[in-house]
């Protein structure tokens, strides 16, 4: 037999046995998944347990518009896998964030490209987030539509939302100045803007009193058309939530916090490895390119407007009457 063949039977063997590995313990995980998951997604979590990212897939911990995230033990400990679903129908919803980020201008225009970029953005996003200083799940890998990250909870219990935690005026003013901090890192450090920041994407670890922050799919950088207005938008959604413990601040003066410089501050350089890897794996994807959906030029249009390092690192471009 030529190696060739040794190594196809070998590889399959390999395939059936991860296969039977993750999903021995929760048997019922393709029969209730089987309408969300395709093939090749199926296919990719078997090849991340024969890297050893996943030993067993464990249930469900959340379902949401656009992606599901499930419970998962590796040889990394503890992960959650985050699942985009390439048949939800709201990946329109990811347009806007995508499209005009200028470290996404290269990738091809069609849904599934925009979801493989999308889960490469959240990954990047949350390695830039975790370098400045801010507490977020650690991104482990990730390839087309699934993100592995560091599990944000104990024992299989997933830290509460923040919405969900029972808390005093006093405490709520902790976590509030930590977020305040966070925005700030994320701001100055990383040069990010969440943009999806509310109390549901904040984790409270109890135990320690920390904020942790979560679902960064959607963040930009600064340089983004938009990223003064969802700046705006996250902090009027903090400020909406901590009114009913008593704390009322100027939305000019928590602007002014979290465009603050401080001397102990390490700017995060934007990494240009990352954005090559990018571009090369929704490259490679194309083999597996099917029913694709070719995006209209109204839409790529707004890819002409890029960035330089330098502009991203100078803090949103000022407009006349700030
Ligand atoms: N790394 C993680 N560790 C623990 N739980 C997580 C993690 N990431 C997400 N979750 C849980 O899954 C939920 C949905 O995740 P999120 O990233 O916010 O996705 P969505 O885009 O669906 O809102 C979160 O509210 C949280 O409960
Ligand atoms: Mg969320």
């Amino acid at each position: 037999m030529s190696q060739k063949k040794i190594d196809k039977q070998m590889k399959q063997i390999e395939d059936k046995r991860a296969k039977s590995r993750i999903f021995k313990k929760d048997s019922s995980f393709l029969k209730a998944e089987e309408n969300v998951f395709d093939v090749p997604t199926l296919k990719l979590l078997y090849s991340f347990a024969n890297k050893g990212y996943i030993n067993e897939l464990g249930g469900s911990i959340s379902t949401g518009k656009e992606a599901n995230v499930f419970y998962a033990t590796g040889n990394e400990g503890e992960v959650a896998v985050k699942i985009y679903r390439i048949n939800s129908s709201t990946f329109k919803a990811m347009d806007p964030y995508i499209l005009k980020d200028p470290r996404f201008t290269h990738i091809r225009h069609s849904r599934k490209d925009i979801i493989f970029a999308w889960t490469q953005k959240e990954y990047q996003n949350l390695l830039r987030i975790s370098k400045a200083g801010i507490r977020a799940p650690r991104p482990i890998t990730c390839d087309r539509n699934v993100l592995i990250m560091e599990f944000m909870g104990e024992n299989g219990v997933a830290y509460p939302s923040l919405k969900d935690v029972k808390m005093d005026d006093e405490d709520a003013r902790i976590f509030y100045d930590q977020i305040i901090e966070d925005m700030r890192r994320m701001y100055v450090r990383a040069s990010l803007v969440h943009a999806d920041l509310s109390e549901y994407n904040i984790l409270i670890d109890i135990e320690k009193g920390e904020a942790v922050i979560i679902d960064v799919g959607q963040a930009v950088t600064l340089n983004h058309p938009n990223a003064r207005e969802f700046l705006l938008r996250d902090v009027e959604n903090i400020k909406r939530f901590f009114r009913k413990y008593g704390i009322e601040e100027e939305t000019k003066s928590i602007l002014e916090q979290i465009k603050q410089k401080k001397e102990e501050d390490i700017i995060v350089e934007p990494d240009e490895t990352d954005v090559k890897a990018a571009d090369e794996k929704t490259s490679t994807d194309e083999e597996t390119g099917t029913d694709e959906e070719t995006r209209t030029d109204e839409n790529i249009s707004a890819d002409e407007e890029t960035g330089t390092d330098e502009e991203m690192n100078a803090g949103i471009p000022e407009k006349e009457n700030d």
